[in-house]
């Protein structure tokens, strides 16, 4: 039997994303791969069993049958200790992983010899591109990030010049200005807003200023020997904070999606920054799932603090489930490809830099060690 691609249905609450589409199974199916997927696996990303069908999976019913079938278990979330039960010990799963927050599942795969590679760790190399799913679902975040903006907001975004007089853009702030916070940055834009941001990484204002959006710049060269940067003095931070406060303060909507890999979000608006702004304006915190960027953020709710909206809302691609999805199942396509050499045969040599950084847990080890430091002192 040849190597067996398996895809469960995603149980997480509020996932709908999938980690296969269609496309992408029939890619596979023509590789010479086997491809299982549990009947409604896309559905909520409105991928019928039909089209995997037609694109040569088997569609089966038992999400056990399945795991226990696979070479290979696919998934956007991290398995749960169920499927991690049904898989057979060597089945190698590939998802995100988030493993900072999940070392009770690291334990059980590494307990259950599952090899595991996490997409979170997958190296940002250029030829790791291709496979880097934390930029495309970023990407989709900061998208989605701008439009809820706008849909809370009880403004207008574009200038209006009507019959009943005009109305000024809306000025929007974006804090931190990666992945994200450049989608959002478009986004925004081609919604006709005025848009600020704001990086602690000064290259990211050449990216924010070609979208069109100003650059929020302290006047303090903090550029030191060797071209880093060097950590602002304390008399900076507050000028820094000065400044970010100003511009919190005018916004009508500010997005914000500060995060910093594996640790806990930086604290940009505090409760007495956003008391400054005006009633009805918007806060979309990109970060709530880290811990927020914002003091009041509560993670996966909505609320109204002295008639500011703050939406802490979490997994913003799942609310774009069907091109997510297809971004997410492409980066899966592009890590298989490398998982599965030429031949077409899974070597189990992760001697690769891309695999060697991604794997997680191999032959009841975790390989990635600061997981592991975490899994031995949770023991
Ligand atoms: N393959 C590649 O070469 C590759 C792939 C993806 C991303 N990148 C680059 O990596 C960078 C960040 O990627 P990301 O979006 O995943 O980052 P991220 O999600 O970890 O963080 C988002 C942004 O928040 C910023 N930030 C952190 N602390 C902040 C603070 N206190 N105030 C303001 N901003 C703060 C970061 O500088 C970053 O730009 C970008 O430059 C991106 O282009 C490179």
């Amino acid at each position: 039997m040849g190597i067996i691609v398996a895809i469960a249905k995603e149980t997480a609450a509020g996932e709908r994303r999938v980690a296969l589409v269609p496309e992408v199974a029939a890619a596979l199916v023509k590789k010479g791969l086997t491809v299982l997927i549990e009947s409604g696996a896309g559905a909520a990303a409105y991928y019928p069993d039909a089209l995997y069908a037609a694109a040569g999976a088997e569609v089966m019913p038992s999400r056990q049958a399945l795991l226990q079938k696979a070479s290979v278990a696919l998934k956007v979330q991290p398995p749960t200790a169920e499927e991690i039960g049904w898989m057979r010990p060597g089945t190698i799963t590939v998802s995100f992983m988030n493993p900072s927050r999940n070392s009770e599942t690291v334990r059980l795969m590494r307990d259950a010899q599952i090899t595991a590679f996490a997409m979170e760790l997958i190296p940002r190399i250029t030829r790791a591109q291709s496979m880097d799913a934390l930029s495309s679902q970023a990407t989709a975040a900061g998208y989605k990030a701008a439009l809820l903006a706008a849909e809370h907001s009880p403004k207008f975004f574009p200038m209006l010049t009507t019959a009943a007089g005009t109305i000024r853009p809306a000025k929007i702030l974006v804090l931190g200005a990666g992945v994200a916070g450049l989608m959002a940055i478009a986004t925004a834009r081609r919604l006709g807003a005025l848009v600020e941001a704001y990086d602690v990484r000064r290259a990211a204002g050449e990216h924010v200023r070609a979208l069109g959006a100003k650059f929020l710049e302290l006047a303090l060269d903090a550029e030191a020997s060797g071209g880093y940067a060097r950590e602002l003095t304390p008399e900076e931070k507050i000028k820094e904070r000065a400044m970010v406060s100003e511009a919190v303060a005018k916004a009508d909507a500010v997005i914000t999606t500060a995060n910093i890999p594996g640790r806990k979000a930086p604290r940009l608006i505090d409760r007495d920054m956003a008391s400054r702004m005006q009633p009805g304006s918007v806060i979309v915190d990109l970060a709530a799932e880290s811990g927020g960027n914002c003091e009041l953020t509560q993670p996966g709710k909505a609320a109204v603090v002295n008639g500011v909206i703050v939406l802490g809302q979490e997994n913003l691609p799942s609310q774009i489930p069907f091109h997510s999805s297809r971004l997410y199942a492409k980066n899966q396509q592009a890590f298989l490809d490398l998982l599965i050499g030429k031949d077409g045969s899974l070597s189990g040599d992760f001697s690769d830099e891309i695999l060697a950084a991604s794997l997680l847990v191999h032959q009841g080890r975790v390989a990635h060690e600061p997981t592991r430091e975490l899994v031995e002192a949770a023991a």
